[in-house]
């Protein structure tokens, strides 16, 4: 069956979650950044998926705004800058703006020409979310922003993917599942929607049941497909 609906990840997939630090190291008011954007980076992103799991196991929910803030204030604490207090602000802030992959529009805009439905499903609230499209410029582009919210669970949860059907009006079958985060894309495929698993970072394949249709390097890739 030939897709009829795209759906991207949103952070790590349209939405580079390193620019919040990287910028904050690269405007000079944060010296104490420059050796340890990358790190502080990596542990933010880790501990964010970690909280939204934890959740998830638990049966509780806490919205990704806050665990944003909780992952931040672990990550501050292990790279030795908790503290700052300007410094974190400032992340924070960097957060709602954070800059889109430089193939997104392009890539969007080459789907949308191919008449392909457009949809964003995310752990991000829709506050965030809403944020992050209007900042990239890609409000136009996308027609669902989906959020985890609706159901309070995070994914993998198949509640999550179930609200691609019930949002899109699409089947399953029809949908091009898009997500950098290789276990994302691996879970999407165990649920039953095709997978592309942006690889950005050249990073060994997750090692789990279940294996995506395909992997890129970049959204740009995925254009053949979606015309399949
Ligand atoms: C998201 C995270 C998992 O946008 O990247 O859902």
């Amino acid at each position: 069956m030939p897709f009829t609906t795209c759906v991207f990840d949103a952070y790590g997939t349209l939405f580079d979650v390193k620019a919040a630090a990287r910028q904050a190291a690269d405007e000079g008011d944060f010296a104490e950044l420059q050796n340890s954007w990358e790190a502080l980076a990596e542990h933010w992103r880790i501990k964010q998926l970690q909280y939204t799991w934890l959740q998830s196991m638990t049966g509780s929910f806490a919205d990704f705004w806050e665990i944003t803030q909780n992952a931040l204030d672990w990550a501050l604490a292990i790279t030795n800058l908790e503290g700052n207090l300007e410094l974190r602000q400032r992340l924070l802030q960097l957060y709602w703006e954070l800059a889109a992959f430089v193939e997104v529009p392009s890539t969007l805009e080459a789907l949308k020409l191919g008449s392909k439905k457009i949809a964003i499903l995310s752990n991000g609230s829709l506050a965030m979310l809403e944020a992050a499209v209007r900042s990239a410029n890609i409000r136009d582009l996308i027609d669902e922003i989906i959020s985890v919210d609706a159901v309070r669970v995070f994914k993998p949860d198949h509640r999550v993917y179930d609200l691609v059907e019930q949002c899109c009006g699409c089947h399953k079958q029809e949908v091009l599942f898009v997500s950098s985060n290789g276990w994302d894309a691996a879970c999407a495929t165990g649920y039953g929607f095709s997978a592309a698993w942006v690889n950005r970072a050249d990073e060994p394949i997750d090692r789990l049941p279940w294996t995506p249709l395909t992997v890129v390097r970049d959204l740009s890739e995925i254009l053949p497909l979606s015309d399949s």
